[in-house]
């Protein structure tokens, strides 16, 4: 699989660290079984996160094609606005960003996390529109309004998911393959379902028929993996091959996402305050917190064998963590600390 012919900007240096969690996988409990991370939380723009590889080639294209504004949307948290625009700003291009409020006010300019770097980055322009609107219809609104202006606009989709954003997590895939590392498992976060769509092609089509359970932050599971498989086959058709992922490859658990998109649940706190507390690697409390609260109650359920690996796929979002601190300083820490080192 060829992805090199497509034009692509570089802003990581050199490629992210698999590390091994030695206290973490201790802490888990379960016997023989050791969690390994691949530190995409590690990629280069301002707060990092799996975003990252995805602008590579949409930046790029947008750049051929002469663009000097970015136009992209999420929700008022959203990891990728703030990635997108940090590329932006680093390709010289203005950036405007259409957030989506769960509830009326959501959106406020004085908010933390990713909302105090839209601003510190020098967001152009941020339209914020009600849950449950078109949001490509609202993006070629706002890309109409930019062209009457006289700008030249480049559409982003949500979540950079589209098969150009995919190839970057082909591009993950590849650096995986190339560690030679035994992985039985690997566990990531879905939500546009990009990122575990190019996993998945870039894994098969080396050849590699690792298991790959994405654990849906944001739609119920038939949803998740109908989004994830239609991306798999528009990109295999973009890229002029043959699907090598079959329909039973895709597989995106909805029993972690609680109540709703960004709503906290209890094993989301747990997930983020255990590796936090045995290994100092910060997740996010959207995404990597609940993705892991599912690795952890799959290893405690017996899922993972005894000297079986596991990667988990860390895709970044922590900005997020400074959104709502109250989420963490209210609760209990309950069993999320670690036994004391022996
Ligand atoms: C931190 C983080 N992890 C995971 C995801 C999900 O990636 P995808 O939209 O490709 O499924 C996102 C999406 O915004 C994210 O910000």
């Amino acid at each position: 699989m060829d992805i090199t012919r497509f034009p692509r900007r570089h802003y990581t240096c050199g490629i992210t660290p698999i590390e091994k969690l030695e206290r973490f996988s201790q802490a888990l409990g379960v016997a023989g079984l050791t969690v390994y991370i691949k530190r995409d939380d590690q990629l280069g723009l301002t707060g990092h996160g799996n975003k990252t590889r995805k602008l590579e080639f949409l930046v790029a294209d947008a750049l051929t094609q002469g663009a000097d504004t970015l136009i992209t949307c999420g929700g008022v948290q959203s990891n990728h606005c703030r990635l997108t625009l940090a590329a932006a700003v680093k390709e010289g291009l203005h950036c405007r960003l259409v957030l989506v409020e769960s509830t009326a006010g959501a959106y406020r300019p004085d908010g933390g996390g990713n909302v105090l770097l839209y601003h510190l980055l020098g967001v152009e322009k941020i339209i914020t529109v009600p849950w449950g609107t078109d949001l490509p219809e609202a993006l070629k609104q706002a890309a109409t309004e930019a062209s009457a202006e006289g700008r030249k606009p480049y559409v982003i989709p949500l979540g950079g998911s589209n098969p150009l954003g995919v190839l970057g997590y082909i591009a993950c895939a590849e650096e995986i393959v190339a560690h030679h590392l035994n992985i039985h498992h690997i566990v990531l976060p879905v939500g546009s379902a990009g990122t575990l769509a190019g996993l998945l092609l870039g894994l098969r089509g080396h050849g590699r028929s690792i298991p790959v359970t994405g654990m849906s932050v944001l739609n119920p599971r038939d949803r998740a993996e109908a989004t994830a498989m239609s991306l798999v086959q528009a990109t295999a058709a973009f890229l002029g091959i043959e699907t090598p992922v079959s329909g039973n490859d895709v597989v995106c658990l909805d029993d972690y996402l609680g109540e709703g998109y960004t709503l906290p649940t209890d094993g989301m706190i747990e997930a983020v305050r255990l590796l936090a507390r045995t290994e100092g690697i910060l997740l996010d409390p959207t995404y990597t917190g609940k993705a892991m609260a599912g690795l952890i109650d799959l290893a405690r359920q017996g899922h993972f064998k005894k000297g079986q690996n596991v990667l988990f796929l860390h895709t970044g979002g922590t900005p997020g963590l400074y959104a709502r601190p109250e989420i963490f300083s209210r609760r209990k820490a309950g069993s999320s600390h670690p036994p004391a080192h022996s």
